[in-house]
């Protein structure tokens, strides 16, 4: 597995529980897995990390890259991680902007970290079956294993490419190309070149042995010119290799039975600790204590696609109008901080926001509210609004993506479905989805029961997904196999 984000080292969002939760659950089943993720200046549960034979010698630019590196148990679980330590282009804690700070750098950082997925292999005299890349910032491993690679040790191993988000690609100036020691012809338009620069994830969509993305829903998404980024015609063309596997869970990091972030367990049959957590987290949020008020919660990144804006624009207009609460933790975009902050300015007692990044609170906040709200523009698969289900917080989601795949709709007077979705990327049908969800809080409270019942009582296990990961690897090995080379 190569990711720049597996929890809990480094966490920026689900990317890095989707990886560390999918290794953990195919080395239960006997798999032999290893990840290769930087070390970053800060990192999370970093201590007892054994030093491995080296230095990594990388050869990119005309010179060598010396690098070290780490080895630890991803915790409570059969496999290993293994971390690349190279301080110029790792060594500053954010994932997605090395020390210069400068974006454009990310070019030669993630060439680096592809180039050094297969000279690790080497390095710890390891060719694995195949090798299973996650995003953008490894999607030149591929694209080496084609070319560079076909009469070397790792030149037969298969590989497979997750999609988790196609709207960052790593768009870089043409120029990488001589860095990275890629041959030329794979600048072409089946291939790396995008519109006269170098785009790596599209390169891995033409040399994946196999394509992967979270969910059903989002991969027919991303073949339609719409929600392709500019890349549907590409996944068209691969769409007999492409899949759409949903996330599962990490069943022993959420939830409610065992979760230490929450001031006591509880689960479907015993409710009494939702509801402490409710009055811990209106406490938290500086929110009025009381325990009969909606309450709705939102925990994510500030970014464009989680469609946040929509409920800034109607922050007001729900304090005003409506008998609720809000509480938001996450933090991005400044001017959605700023308004958040307003909010929780003007109305104290109803609306609450924490800017930052904080695993603690994202637990309580999410098992403490009555309703969690995910108003996406798009959404490949989400993990928080599986989160929520499993804590009794019945989701509001727009009907996009992994979110589909997910939450099924509410039917009032039928006690079927698990939250309520909507269409239309708008503040209006945002905030009618809120009031629908309010009128059934107060008119109906045994329905709101019945809908937090069926979100809790969900299969989000890995089970089944994990399942579809083998029969992918199993294919594509066969694929790789009968590659004439
Ligand atoms: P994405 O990967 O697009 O951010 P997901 O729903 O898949 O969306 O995953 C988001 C993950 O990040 C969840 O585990 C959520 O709890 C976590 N998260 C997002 N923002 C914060 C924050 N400010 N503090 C703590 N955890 C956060
Ligand atoms: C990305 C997507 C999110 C998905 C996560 C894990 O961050 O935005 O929808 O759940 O990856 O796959």
């Amino acid at each position: 597995m190569l990711s720049p984000e597996v929890t809990p080292f480094k966490k920026v969002g689900g990317l890095g529980d989707a990886v560390s939760a999918l290794s953990k659950y195919l080395a239960t089943r006997g798999h032999d897995v290893r990840i290769l993720m930087p070390k970053y200046s800060d990192m999370h549960d970093f201590d007892d990390v054994e030093p491995l034979e080296g230095p990594l010698i990388v050869r990119l630019g005309g010179q060598e890259a010396y690098s070290r590196l780490w080895r630890k148990n991803l915790p409570g679980s059969f496999a290993d991680c293994y971390f690349i330590e190279h301080n110029q282009y790792f060594g500053a804690s954010d994932p997605y902007l090395g020390p210069s700070g400068k974006e454009g750098d990310n070019g030669e950082r993630f060439t680096f970290f592809s180039r050094a997925s297969i000279d690790f292999c080497e390095h710890i005299d390891w060719i694995p079956d195949i090798v299973h890349c996650h995003d953008w910032t490894c999607a030149l491993t591929p694209v080496y294993l084609n070319t560079t690679e076909t009469n070397r040790p790792m030149g037969r191993v298969a590989s497979v490419f997750s999609i988790h988000n196609l709207e960052h690609q790593g768009r870089f100036h043409k120029s990488l190309l001589s860095f990275s020691g890629l041959p030329e012809l794979t600048f072409r338009t089946d291939g790396l070149e995008s519109m006269g620069d170098l785009n790596m994830l599209k390169g891995a969509l033409y040399h994946s042995t196999k394509i992967s993305t979270v969910s059903p829903t989002y991969a027919e998404e991303i073949q339609t010119i719409e929600g392709g980024h500019g890349l549907h015609q590409v996944l068209q063309f691969r769409a007999s290799d492409l899949t759409g596997v949903l996330n599962g869970v990490d069943l022993e990091e959420w939830n409610p039975l065992k979760d230490p972030d929450i001031p006591q367990f509880f689960g479907v049959d015993d409710m009494a600790g939702k509801v402490l957590a409710k009055s811990a987290l209106q406490e938290a949020y500086g929110l009025e204590v009381d325990p009969k008020i909606p309450l709705f919660t939102v925990v994510s990144r500030f970014a464009g696609q989680k469609g946040l804006d929509l409920l800034a624009s109607i922050g007001d207009r729900l304090m005003t109008e409506m008998r609720i609460q809000v509480a938001i933790l996450g933090s991005g975009d400044v001017s959605l901080e700023e308004s958040f902050q307003r909010l929780n300015s003007s109305y104290p007692l109803g609306f609450g926001s924490y800017i930052g990044f904080k695993n603690e609170l994202a637990h309580l906040t999410i098992a403490g509210g009555d309703c969690f709200i995910m108003p996406s523009r798009f959404e490949p698969c989400g993990l928080a609004q599986m989160y929520a289900m499993i804590y009794g917080s019945v989701p509001l989601v727009r009907a996009t993506g992994g979110l589909v795949d997910t939450v099924k709709q509410f039917q009032e007077g039928r006690g079927i479905g698990t939250g309520f979705l909507f269409d239309a990327p708008t503040g209006e049908a945002l905030y009618e989805t809120i009031s629908r969800a309010c009128a059934t809080y107060y008119n109906s409270f045994v329905e709101f029961e019945q809908l937090q019942k069926n979100g809790m009582l969900g299969d989000y296990s890995w089970d089944a997904s994990a399942l579809k990961y083998e029969e992918i690897y199993t294919s594509a090995i066969e694929a790789r196999s009968d590659t004439p080379f």
